[in-house]
């Protein structure tokens, strides 16, 4: 174990309440809005945690932020659950939601079932969620019959860039912003928790709110969903590549870390670091000199 890691922090941890639930957030509707958040390690989790928020997503964004690729689509159930599984650890009072990635849930419900247990046991997610509407409706049905816990993914849904055409914001026109509404009924009859809504413009995504019993999650969708959710490297400041119009930086991150790492450089080459106060004592050293071989 890094000595680093696990000593100290979180010194009121154990003062905090339990874990957030599903059909707690479900009941946050037209409450005051709710914080998700990404992450995909456990020191991020923390960190996250200890500031409480209330949703931590092991988002399939991972592919493009933590693996470099273009697109979500190569991503696989047992990267998500790999990384689930070190969030989880980190979190002691956000809600763990595991991404469903590209192709797990598609082909079939009980593939969707079998892919979101997976998450559920090997990856220790509180809930789980997928992308699309009225044609994942029965996945949706089937994975909570089993037991788990389901958030949608309407409006913009990244796994299916190539249908889309790219990245691009939906709904658009009277009929596109329709279906974005019947999408999100239809995940909602099917028995999810919550639906994020992924940009959008922000009168659809008002509309969508006040269609649903159940909350909204807004990605770009404007002020009225219920919740609100970031990556977390757009929130910090760390987005290397292209920086969505709905992505508010909320520090600077990145600039501070490209400065440390400099400070760092600049102190190991004139030897100012390590300082004898990052120095061990040894005891021999101390009672006889060593000899050099
Ligand atoms: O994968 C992800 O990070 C997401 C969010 C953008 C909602 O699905």
């Amino acid at each position: 174990m890094y000595a680093g890691h696990g000593i100290g922090g979180g010194t009121d941890r154990a003062a905090r309440r339990k874990r957030v639930t599903a059909p707690e957030l479900r009941e946050r509707k037209r409450g005051e809005p709710f914080t998700m958040v990404t992450a995909y390690d456990f020191t991020m989790a923390r960190l996250l945690d200890e500031a409480g928020i209330d949703v931590l997503l092991v988002g399939d964004s991972l592919g493009m932020v933590v693996q470099g690729h273009d697109t979500t689509l190569p991503v696989t159930l047992d990267e998500i659950c790999y990384h689930t599984r070190c969030v989880a650890r980190g979190a002691s009072f956000a809600h763990v939601v595991g991404d469903m990635p590209f192709m797990s849930y598609q082909v079939s419900p009980e593939q969707a079932v079998e892919s979101a247990g997976k998450l559920v046991k090997e990856g220790s997610a509180s809930s789980v969620k997928l992308e699309g509407g009225a044609d994942v409706a029965p996945h949706v049905a089937r994975i909570v019959r089993a037991g788990i816990p389901v958030m949608g993914h309407d409006g913009l849904t990244p796994q299916s860039v190539h249908a889309l055409g790219g990245f691009k914001v939906q709904g658009k026109t009277k009929s596109a912003a329709q279906r974005i509404i019947d999408d999100a009924l239809a995940l909602e009859e099917a028995g999810a928790y919550a639906v994020v809504l992924e940009a959008i413009p922000a009168d659809v995504a008002a509309r969508v709110t006040d269609a649903l019993t159940i909350p909204t999650i807004g990605i770009g969708a404007g002020p009225s969903c219920d919740g609100q959710v970031l990556v977390c490297y757009d929130l910090l400041g760390m987005n290397l590549g292209h920086t969505p119009k709905f992505a508010k930086a909320f520090a600077d991150v990145g600039e501070r870390v490209r400065d440390a790492a400099k400070s760092f450089a600049s102190a190991v080459r004139e030897r100012s670091f390590p300082a004898p106060e990052h120095c061990y004592a040894g005891e021999v050293a101390a009672k006889a000199k060593l000899v050099a071989l």
